[in-house]
């Protein structure tokens, strides 16, 4: 814990560098099972994003978890932990004026929940990735869902670790037979319908 630490105000501000980037600073978090498709979506949403000028800059889970939070593991207090380290890294890259898209399974509502308390109103962005686990553990891209219902892997999300839906969020992809691009073209489009996005 840190004590005696005052916070430095800086002269340049979130609204300037918003402003000379010619966008909205927010964050698209991406919530959904593993095999969901939440990296593919964010990397060719990313892709769109930055074809209509924006600015952007994608956390991903697995990469996160080679660098950043390598020392974290799978169990619930690791997963908390994980996601508070990615809160406070979005939080500081949305005062830097850009769109930051995340990629994490985040299971459990309260730390979406902390993600948001640290942003102001209409900064975070809930994107609930809403496929099946039967279709999640079809793809199965890492044969992780095997290893994990062979016992090899523990604490799997939706085999033996809970995943919380979120109730509220504010764009639902629901799941339909359709390429990754066409599912994030839905989801570029809800985007903009909303304001969110130029
Ligand atoms: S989170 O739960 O802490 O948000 P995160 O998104 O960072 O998870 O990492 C999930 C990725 O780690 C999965 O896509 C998968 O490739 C890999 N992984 C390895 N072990 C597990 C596990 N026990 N549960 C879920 N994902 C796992």
């Amino acid at each position: 814990m840190s004590t005696n630490i005052v916070w430095h105000e800086s002269t340049v501000d979130k609204d300037s560098r918003a402003e000379k980037l010619g966008q909205k600073p927010s964050v698209i978090w991406l919530t959904g099972l593993s095999g969901s498709g939440k990296s593919t979506i964010a990397n060719l949403l990313e892709k769109r994003l930055s074809e209509s000028n924006h600015a952007t800059y994608l956390l991903d889970g697995d990469n996160v978890r080679h660098g950043l939070c390598g020392d974290l593991g799978f169990d619930d207090k690791a997963r908390v932990e994980n996601i508070r380290r990615i809160s406070e890294v979005s939080k500081l890259f949305v005062d830097a004026g850009l769109i930051v898209l995340t990629a994490f399974i985040s299971p459990f509502k309260d730390d979406r929940a902390f993600c948001r308390s640290l942003l102001n109103e209409g900064e975070f962005i809930e994107v609930f990735v809403d496929t099946p686990i039967e279709v999640c553990e079809q793809r199965d891209p890492k044969g992780l869902y095997k290893k994990a219902r062979s016992g090899d892997i523990k604490h799997f999300t939706g085999i033996d670790s809970a995943y919380e839906a979120p109730e509220s969020p504010e764009i639902h992809l629901s799941y339909q037979e359709e390429s990754a691009e066409a599912t994030t073209e839905r989801l570029y489009q809800a985007l903009k319908a909303k304001g969110y996005v130029k």
